[in-house]
């Protein structure tokens, strides 16, 4: 079962026990041949490497193999005391159409040599395969995956099939979960990754993962190239295996993150490379073949693990999309790829982060599609399509970031009647948000797009006054802290949760607003990072009395309440229930089953994921109901 580190929408830093130690992901195995070691485990070791795959079925053929793997066990055999993953045969049994064992013997081979990962023997399913036939290939899998018994001393690797039809893949990836399966590797790719099918990919990657038990790590059968890493990653992948960094160095070609390029063609090695310093591209060249296969093995398999590494501080630093988005300019067929993720963003949306730790990238309209961008759509759509006459988008004489502060400005605001809107990267946003992110937290090219919202709309030239209106009274600061609620914890809410005679106040240094009371009693603070809300008890039971059902709310077992209320975190095997539109990040109320409020804290991950994880924590608490009562401070 895969514990969560750090996230990032779908991508993920964890890492999940085997037999011989913690697999860490995003990682790859890379594929050990034993007929045909190219790098010594030390090699790759030192490269990065901390887990392998090898193939039982190369293994079980080879009567020396065969003999030592059964005798002291495929640990010894490969000279490696972590983690080893095996295939089973599956991708011979594809190309040769023709293997010797049936799945039941290969597993128990597997098995019997200590196999940590063992893998079933899957039926390759072609993108070509029709509709009836890849169906035939997912059952079948499915039949071999349920004809195992329960197996204890290994976990069982059960691959997801179904070609390119979608909702095969959903079967596949819905069947395999819930079987004794603990990790799930998505098959039937190779044809697709050999001939840059990225986008094809995209489909299936994402129709496997959303379908699947997210607590199951999921591999991607054979994609070992740098360049795709960054977005299978985004997609939910947390372990590659490849034979790609020999494969590609038999035919003297050499993996960068960004493409391949011919040894051939090449002027110098990049410093990164373990042939820098040592080797001129020259004597490369011209070393023997077995000397250069060696070399260029080296080079493209620290390629993968620099990729990896990059990636693994993109989802840090919460910026992995960014990362793939400016990527996928590299080539063509990737960036055919990311066009077909922007396809995906309203489902990629809903395991987005509330807020992320970077800064918001606006490149040009491609940005405008992001999955971030659906949920600004989403919440905000009858303001982002105005209609005429109820709204004023504000000239920059009438306002500028920082300027919401201004006593001009709040009298001008609480003198009319009107919406107010504020042009933003080719749209126009609630001036009530602008210090909320992204809205705020934001680097903007200042691309222009001719048909923008915000270009077209009615900016008043030359600073013409806003009207007032007679009689026109509201209060900005209040319905700012009831537009930022209805932004986080859905529409209506803010009007509700904070009632007229809520104080808002005023951080004395800076002029923003920091908190929201009732009666003395703290309701939220306001973030300074983000513009979100982190809610105090008195808050999250108001919430909690206006959220019908379970909106907003994770409903946790008596015990786990008792401890919650004393201020502890929340893991998941206590969740008993919860709404599943949560979202990662988010301020949710802790409830026992009574609905009693127990404590208030922030969600680790979305709705969707949430009722799979079972190790870790699924609400850090920031408050519980039986510590004494915060204080405001400034
Ligand atoms: N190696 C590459 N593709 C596959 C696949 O679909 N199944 C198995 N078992 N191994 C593979």
């Amino acid at each position: 079962m895969l514990e969560i580190i750090h996230r990032d929408g779908l991508a993920r830093i964890g890492k999940f026990s085997t037999a011989h130690g913690e697999i860490h992901t995003p990682t790859i195995l890379p594929v050990v041949n034993p007929n045909i070691p190219t790098l010594t485990m030390e090699e790759m070791r030192n490269l990065g490497a901390t887990a392998f795959i090898t193939n039982s079925y190369i293994i079980r053929r080879n009567p020396k193999l065969r003999e030592k793997a059964e005798k002291y066990g495929v640990h010894s055999l490969l000279g490696f005391n972590g983690p080893i993953m095996t295939d089973s045969g599956t991708f011979q049994s594809h190309v040769y159409s023709d293997v010797e064992f049936s799945n039941l013997e290969i597993v128990d081979f597997q098995r019997k040599i200590g196999s940590d990962i063992s893998t079933i023997l899957d039926i390759f399913s072609e993108p070509d395969f029709s509709y009836d036939r890849a169906r035939a290939a997912v059952m079948e899998t499915y039949r071999r995956m349920a004809e195992l018994p329960q197996v204890d001393d290994t976990i069982i690797a059960g691959p997801i099939q179904g070609s390119l039809h979608m909702d095969l893949r959903k079967l596949s990836a819905e069947l395999m979960s819930a079987s004794q399966a603990g990790y799930l590797p998505i098959g039937g790719v190779v044809p697709l990754l050999e001939n840059y099918r990225y986008d094809d990919l995209v489909d299936v990657i994402l129709s496997s993962k959303i379908n699947a038990d997210f607590s199951k790590p999921v591999h991607l059968f054979g994609g070992g190239h740098p360049m795709f890493m960054g977005m299978a990653v985004l997609l939910g992948v947390d372990v590659f295996d490849s034979a790609s960094y020999v494969k590609y160095a038999r035919d003297n070609r050499m993996l960068f993150q960004d493409g391949s390029r011919d040894l051939s063609k090449i002027g110098s090695f990049p410093r990164w490379s373990p042939l820098y310093g040592k080797y001129t591209v020259e004597e490369v060249r011209n070393a023997a073949p077995e000397e250069r296969f060696k070399l260029l093995s080296m080079h493209n398999l620290s390629a993968i693990f620099n990729e990896l590494e990059e990636i693994r501080e993109q989802i840090y630093q919460q910026r992995l999309w960014q990362y793939v988005e400016a990527r996928s300019r590299s080539h063509p067929y990737l960036f055919r790829a990311f066009l077909r993720l922007l396809d995906h963003s309203g489902t990629l949306e809903r395991f987005e982060d509330l807020s992320k730790k970077s800064t918001f990238f606006y490149f040009d309209e491609y940005s405008e599609r992001v999955p971030y961008f659906k949920r600004i759509e989403r919440n905000l759509g009858y303001i982002m399509t105005p209609e005429r006459g109820n709204y004023r988008v504000l000239s920059p004489d009438n306002w500028h970031p920082g300027r919401t502060h201004s006593a001009e400005f709040i009298s001008l605001y609480e003198r009319t009647a009107e919406r107010f809107l504020v042009p933003w990267n080719n749209t126009v946003i609630p001036v009530e948000l602008d210090e909320t992110y992204p809205f705020q937290q934001m680097i903007s090219s200042g691309f222009v797009r001719p048909d923008s919202i915000a270009a077209a709309a009615d900016i008043p030239e030359g600073g013409e006054p806003v009207d007032a209106v007679e009689g026109a009274t509201r209060n900005f600061r209040l319905e700012r802290v009831r537009m930022v609620a209805d932004f986080q914890f859905g529409s209506g809410t803010g009007k509700k949760l904070f009632s007229d005679e809520c104080e808002v106040r005023v951080s004395r240094s800076t002029g923003r607003l920091r908190s929201v009371l009732l009666k003395g009693q703290l309701m939220a603070t306001l973030r300074a990072h983000d513009g979100f809300f982190t809610l105090g008890i008195a808050g999250a039971q108001k919430l909690l009395d206006i959220s019908p059902g379970l909106m907003n709310r994770i409903v946790v077992t008596d015990d786990s309440a008792e401890f919650n209320a004393q201020g502890y975190n929340v893991f998941f095997k206590f969740v008993k229930k919860f709404d599943s539109s949560i979202i990662a990040g988010n301020e949710v109320l802790v409830v026992d089953d009574k609905d009693n409020l127990v404590a208030v804290g922030k969600s680790t991950v979305s709705g969707p994921e949430m009722g799979y994880y079972k190790k870790g924590v699924a609400v850090k608490v920031h408050r519980g109901i039986r510590e004494k009562p915060e204080a405001d401070q400034d």
